[in-house]
């Protein structure tokens, strides 16, 4: 069996938040990396990391400047790194090679070393109904949004989806 793990990474995105936990919360092999809003976001959803600990689940938190747990990647501890939800910010950042964060961070080591990433991005139709912490708002999200997505989907090695049922069958197949 292989033993190689997951890193599931969690952005500032309260769009297929809930989606994101729940899958994520299936798995066993797998650890939890924040970004900075992605740690604040969970709060306004009422998630409390307690959650996570409870189901043996690593925390890692966006707290240093070099990105540092990303040396994990460097000794073959993941087999695939997920970034589920994606916000808009995290989507263009990577698709423009930038590394600045612990996700974006994670997410350009994990192409340096062939691992797989897995992204659900949020913003990828005009118009987006979304969960706001107390409401559904609706969204139209800008052509830059939409061209990164776009812009993502040709990395090699990088499977963006779009919806919850492509991410359970591409996760099924690559998790294993
Ligand atoms: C309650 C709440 C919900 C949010 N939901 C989204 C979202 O669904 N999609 C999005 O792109 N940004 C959303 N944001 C804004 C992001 O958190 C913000 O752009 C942040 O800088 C993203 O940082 P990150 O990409 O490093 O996580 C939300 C912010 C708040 C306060």
């Amino acid at each position: 069996m292989d033993k190689k793990r997951i890193a599931w990474c969690i952005t500032g995105s309260g769009h297929y938040l809930k989606e994101s936990i729940d899958l994520m919360l299936t798995l066993e092999n797998v650890d939890l990396y924040l970004s900075k809003a992605g740690e604040e976001v969970l709060k306004w959803y009422d998630y409390d990391l307690s959650i996570f600990k409870k189901n043996k689940i690593k925390i890692f938190k966006d707290v240093t400047a070099s990105a540092s747990p990303v040396s994990l990647l460097y000794e073959s501890v993941y087999k695939l790194v997920v970034i589920s939800p994606a916000t808009s910010n995290t989507i263009a950042l990577m698709a423009q090679g930038v590394s600045n964060t612990l996700v974006t961070n994670m997410f350009a080591q994990a192409g340096k070393c062939e691992v797989v990433s897995l992204v659900f991005a949020c913003d990828t139709e005009p118009v987006v109904i979304t969960q706001a912490p107390k409401k559904l708002v609706t969204l139209y999200p800008r052509e830059i949004d939409l061209k990164n997505f776009k812009e993502l989907k040709k990395f090699k090695n990088v499977i963006v989806v779009d919806n919850v049922k492509s991410l359970k069958k591409h996760l099924k197949k690559l998790s294993q």
